[in-house]
């Protein structure tokens, strides 16, 4: 019994949510159950609701700053001994970019290290706006595909070394831990990518957005921590809106240990115009990152259990459906492939099937056909419907 109550289920519908109000707009049928966008159906933690309430009774909404360079400043105080406290990695006040988000700062990256034309590693399947991104700012993605091997992904470091090794590419991101893959990578793995990177002249993004989200059994390893030269070749991108559930928020942290890399980053987001962050995403953070220890490690227990949940349930009772094992992350990707089906069909059987939204696997790549990404951040009772919904559908299709 823990203090917080995760099956407590909270309606979100008419909130201007994009997981529960945009469901015509997005032409999916508005009875399908919202298991797709990675963001929870629980409320924040209690100590970052309460000063949110504190920030609203002030009722003054004006420009806000952090200033970055201070490390007496209470929210760089409070991000440091986040990342201190639980990663073991020592950031440097003066590194600290905030913006709007993590994808904001892989675009301003993008642009920052590299040119129209140049290429940019990354590994599919993954997290969609990694390619997207790429070539809406006029660059070309390539992606050595992670490789699925005993039910879980592995990296071919020939390919990823062939790949990288092609002067054109000068960016790598990085999604570490691996969304939708789920992969924690391991302290083995980062070293050998990163020295593959230095070798060939290649930035390093590493995003590491779900990094509070790595279960037990596994470590999470800051890329930029392993080595300096790693860290002076990398741009590392966090934020409290995955762990706390403050994605409307919009606040994240970016660090760049190198003075350089720091110069171009800052002057592609001044491009964008964007400048001071959001008074609510700074409050709400660093609320989060001073008192929000205690909700996270309850909320981990729930949703490692709810991850057993989804994956035994397919395991025992959907044949041709299985889940890779989330070493970290909220989300299961659900291997479909047994099942049969074309990509169109498989997209039937779940929306009007099993009346059931969740993220299609092709858009994480080719390698995503035949997937589908599941969010299990939701209380169990959603999860045990959804399920049923799911194994119905299949039932029907063999009847
Ligand atoms: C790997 C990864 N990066 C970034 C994001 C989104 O970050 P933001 O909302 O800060 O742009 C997500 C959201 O699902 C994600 O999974």
């Amino acid at each position: 019994m823990t203090a917080f109550d995760f099956d407590q289920i909270t309606d979100r519908r008419g909130t201007m949510s994009l997981k529960y109000d945009f469901a015509r707009a997005r032409g999916v049928r508005e009875d399908a159950l919202p298991l797709w966008v990675a963001d929870m159906d629980f409320p924040t933690a209690p100590c970052v609701t309460e000063a949110l309430h504190r920030a609203v009774d002030h009722g003054i909404f004006g420009y806000t700053d952090v200033d970055a360079g201070d490390p007496e400043n209470d929210y760089v105080w409070a991000i440091r001994s986040w990342y201190r406290e639980r990663f073991h990695y020592e950031v440097q006040p003066d590194w600290l970019v905030c913006t709007p988000g993590v994808v904001f700062a892989i675009v301003q990256a993008i642009r920052a290290c590299t040119a129209p034309g140049d290429r940019v590693l990354i590994q599919q399947p993954v997290y969609y706006p990694f390619f997207d991104e790429i070539r809406l700012n006029g660059r070309t993605p390539v992606s050595s595909d992670l490789v699925l091997r005993d039910g879980r992904y592995e990296i071919d470091f020939e390919d990823f070394e062939r790949k990288a090794a092609d002067p054109g590419v000068k960016l790598f991101l990085l999604c570490n831990p691996h969304n939708p893959g789920g992969r924690s990578w391991t302290r083995e793995e980062l070293i050998r990518l990163g020295e593959i990177c230095l070798r060939e002249g290649v930035t390093v993004l590493s995003d590491e957005i779900h990094s509070d989200f790595v279960f037990s059994g596994h470590t999470h390893q800051v890329f930029a921590g392993i080595r300096r030269d790693f860290e002076l070749n990398t741009i590392t991108c966090t934020a409290p809106t995955k762990t706390f559930n403050l994605a409307g928020l919009q606040i994240s942290n970016i660090f760049i240990a190198s003075p350089a890399l720091r110069r171009r980053f800052l002057r592609e987001v001044d491009a964008a115009g964007y400048s001071q962050p959001n008074v609510m995403g700074l409050i709400a953070c660093r609320a989060a990152y001073e008192g929000g220890a205690e909700w996270l490690e309850a909320l981990k227990l729930y949703l490692r259990a709810n991850i057993d949940y989804v994956r035994a349930y397919v395991d025992d009772r959907i044949p041709g459906i299985t889940a890779i094992d989330s070493e970290a992350t909220y989300l299961v990707w659900l291997d479909c492939r047994g099942l049969g089906l074309s990509v169109d069909e498989l997209e039937d059987l779940v929306q009007n099937g099993a009346r059931l939204w969740l993220d299609s696997g092709r858009i994480f790549g080719k390698s995503g056909e035949g997937f589908q990404r599941i969010n299990c951040a939701c209380p169990r009772s959603v999860l045990e419907r959804a399920m049923d919904q799911l194994r119905s559908a299949v039932e029907a299709l063999r009847k």
